[in-house]
């Protein structure tokens, strides 16, 4: 039993990132600005994107993203249940359906088998979730959707840095989206990025993200800049503070290394777990790099005598805070009625949610954190073996 609770997420803050945050308060100028444009250059150059838009959340990314390829009321975008609010509603947003397709049972991301069958006239976009931080299936979701005609979305919430097949998550569909959201793998507190090859999507982007203003609406209290702009659609309120995107350049400069010890402790907990048969350790891809963004681990439930929620409140009372990822979406009320969606629907999605628990996974854990949560699990399964 720990003496202090260890929770399940903490940003990885230290004086850089303060430095970079007094530099910008200092100089008086505290949106959109310097800061945000060298947070975006340094972000798609290290991704090896084109064009990186900076955003106030990934959901506003994804917002854009959608607005982007032109989505409409009524069209129709394939997606995965097992994710996050934020990947369908965006969807909604535009009175637009979400298409479910379920998940490959290994890695929990979309199954690029199902796809085919899900396409229709109305697909106007495909938003694949590289779910944990591990990359999906791009080369068949994005032949499926090259067949068609219809661009990919990736939604790379967990993702950074992530490759898939040698290229960083950020470098491959037409439009990337990325959360620097307080628990993700680099913070701004809330913010997202963007990342497109195309000047055209990141242009409308851009120019959406500011109250749908032609062109660099931000400059225009600047000496450069002028009092005249011209409204060329209503856009949104979606921009970057420079406050947040100093946070992000100094987080950026740490992800490496950030990166390396989430790995160093996803490879810790893989070595503790992977014989116990009571336990399921996350899948992997040879040719990929996770980012390691969550570690999920699944209980064979066959094998113990509690359940899922009683694994977690266990956990809890060892002092080890613990998550799940994620009610699929499909079994909320929400999608349920609206939808008409069943849990048996989308069943590999439901099945694996139900025996999901993600531990702990952040580079400030140290040593005896991450033994303690190694030591805590196999103390649950000790006792509640079958
Ligand atoms: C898979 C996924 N997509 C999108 C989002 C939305 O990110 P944000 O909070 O930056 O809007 C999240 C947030 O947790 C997420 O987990």
């Amino acid at each position: 039993m720990r003496k202090n609770f260890l929770p399940f997420a903490l940003p990885d803050l230290d004086e850089t990132e303060l430095n970079e945050i007094r530099e910008v308060l200092e100089s008086g100028w505290v949106t959109t600005g310097a800061k945000t444009k060298r947070f975006e250059e340094e972000f798609a150059a290290v991704v090896g994107a084109r064009h990186a838009v900076a955003v106030n959340s990934c959901t506003a990314a994804m917002h854009l993203a959608l607005d982007a390829v032109g989505l409409r009321r009524d069209d129709e975008v394939i997606t995965t249940p097992y994710t996050f609010a934020a990947t369908a509603e965006v969807i909604r947003y535009f009175d637009a359906k979400p298409v479910f397709v379920d998940v490959e049972p290994d890695y929990l991301t979309i199954d690029p088998a199902l796809i085919e069958k899900a396409f229709t006239p109305k697909t106007k976009a495909v938003i694949p979730v590289h779910i944990a931080g591990l990359p999906a299936e791009m080369d068949g979701i994005r032949e499926a959707a090259r067949r068609r005609g219809v661009p990919v979305i990736e939604d790379a919430a967990h993702a950074f840095p992530a490759i898939y097949k040698g290229h960083m998550i950020g470098a491959i569909s037409e439009l990337t989206c990325f959360s620097f959201y307080a628990t993700k793998t680099i913070t701004t507190g809330e913010g997202g990025m963007i990342c497109t090859e195309d000047d055209g999507l990141a242009e409308r982007c851009r120019i959406m993200a500011l109250h749908g203003i032609s062109k660099d609406a931000w400059k225009r209290y600047t000496a450069e800049g002028s009092w005249y702009y011209e409204i060329i659609a209503p856009g949104y309120k979606y921009n970057m503070t420079d406050v947040a995107a100093a946070m992000g350049l100094a987080q950026l400069r740490k992800a490496q290394s950030m990166y390396a010890r989430r790995k160093e402790i996803a490879r810790r907990y893989g070595e503790a777990f992977a014989r116990v048969s009571e336990l399921q350790v996350p899948g992997d891809r040879a040719d990929a790099q996770h980012a390691w963004h969550l570690y999920m681990l699944r209980l064979n439930l066959d094998r113990l005598s509690i359940n899922r929620a009683q694994f977690v409140e266990e956990l809890k009372k060892s002092g080890i805070g613990a998550s799940v990822h994620f009610i699929p979406l499909h079994i909320h009320p929400y999608y349920r009625d609206a939808f008409g969606c069943r849990p048996e629907d989308l069943p590999v999605a439901y099945r694996e949610y139900l025996r999901e628990v993600s531990l702990p996974i952040f580079s400030k854990m140290s040593d005896d954190d991450v033994q303690s949560v190694i030591g805590a699990v196999a103390a649950i399964v000790a006792a509640h073996r079958r």
